[in-house]
């Protein structure tokens, strides 16, 4: 999928943050990536941008660490947490200054070798220092991973294998960044901002979001809508509607309506009364609030007024008169009542 990558790269290249251990494509400092990755192992980016100022500061070169007393590295190091890390540092400085002549490897089973460097890191020194065909997967990375392709957060191996297939071939090191620096403003944990990210066309999660946005997942909240006539000569029988929760005090032809489909046998047993009642063929569909209803009639004739509660014999040219939803009018106007 050229396409997604060629947009990452396009979109990192106008909007990529600036971080002091970034730098120009043919001046890479190697050294300053080592710093800044072990100290963002496990600390947020603006906690980490002041220390890696201090540290470079004074120690500009893998040689002067190596040379430094631990007791300073450490001091250097106070406030920034598990101290861990400036230990191991402070020993990989010196593994790497006696045995590869002060030169960062640059091959992965020699990195992980190194003291405090794990698959993470040994893959982002790769793709960031020497720009080597392969990428660390941090949170941010898996995040955007995930919501990608709609896998579990947790399947490393499946983010793993779906992010292979997009590294560019010489741009590694702007495409790893590329994706952490969507991961930290745009596809956020909380407060993701689907509609600036240069991913979303091909973005399960934005699209999925998209089709409930739009309604094309809407027939899932379908109503059913069974309404009961009663006519007299030329009336019918409107009830009021009391202590609902829609339309309050207007009028109603009896009606149920049901969550999930019912055959028209049901229905007509369920009537609100028993009756003679006929199936009016046909049904008309249409929507309240944010539901799709499908409506069915039945019709009784009956050849003496019978009395209900709330309710009302209304003449059939009255009916304008009468307070009643826009669903009411359009169901009377199917049984040809208005
Ligand atoms: N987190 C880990 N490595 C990073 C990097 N190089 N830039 C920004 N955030 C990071």
């Amino acid at each position: 999928m050229a396409n997604l990558t060629d947009n990452l790269l396009n979109w990192y290249s106008k909007n990529k943050r600036k971080l002091p251990w970034r730098q120009k494509k043919n001046n890479i400092n190697p050294y300053f990536i080592l710093i800044s990755e072990i100290m963002l192992q496990q600390t947020n980016v603006n906690t980490v941008i002041h220390y890696y100022k201090k540290f470079i500061f004074n120690w500009p070169t893998i040689e002067s660490l190596s040379k430094a007393r631990l007791d300073t590295v450490l001091f250097i190091w106070q406030g920034l947490g598990y101290y861990n890390r400036a230990i191991n540092l402070h020993k990989t400085a010196k593994i790497i200054c006696s045995k590869y002549n002060g030169k960062i490897p640059s091959t992965y089973d020699t990195l992980i070798q190194l003291p405090g460097i794990g698959e993470y890191t040994a893959n982002a020194i790769m793709a960031l220092a020497y720009n080597k065909n392969t990428i660390g997967i941090d949170v941010n990375i898996s995040r955007v991973i995930s919501r990608l392709y709609n896998l579990n957060l947790n399947n490393k191996k499946e983010i793993s294998k779906n992010l292979c297939k997009l590294l560019p071939t010489n741009r590694c090191n702007n495409f790893m960044q590329g994706l952490m620096d969507v991961g930290a403003k745009i596809c956020k944990k909380k407060n993701i901002n689907c509609l600036i990210c240069p991913l979303k066309k091909y973005c399960n999660f934005y699209n999925e979001k998209k089709k409930i946005k739009l309604g094309v997942l809407r027939n899932k909240k379908k109503k059913f809508l069974f309404v009961y006539l009663i006519k007299y000569k030329n009336q019918i029988i409107l009830k009021k509607r009391i202590n609902t929760k829609f339309l309050h005090g207007l009028m109603e032809v009896p009606n149920n309506l049901l969550d999930s489909k019912t055959s028209l046998k049901i229905a007509k047993k369920n009537a609100p009364f028993e009756l003679n009642w006929k199936i009016v063929p046909g049904k008309l569909n249409s929507k309240i609030s944010n539901f799709e209803l499908e409506i069915r009639f039945f019709q009784a004739q009956v050849k003496k007024k019978i009395f209900l509660k709330n309710a009302m014999w209304v003449d059939k040219n009255k009916i304008q008169k009468i307070p009643i939803s826009t669903l009411m009018k359009n169901i009377l106007s199917y049984l040809n009542f208005v």
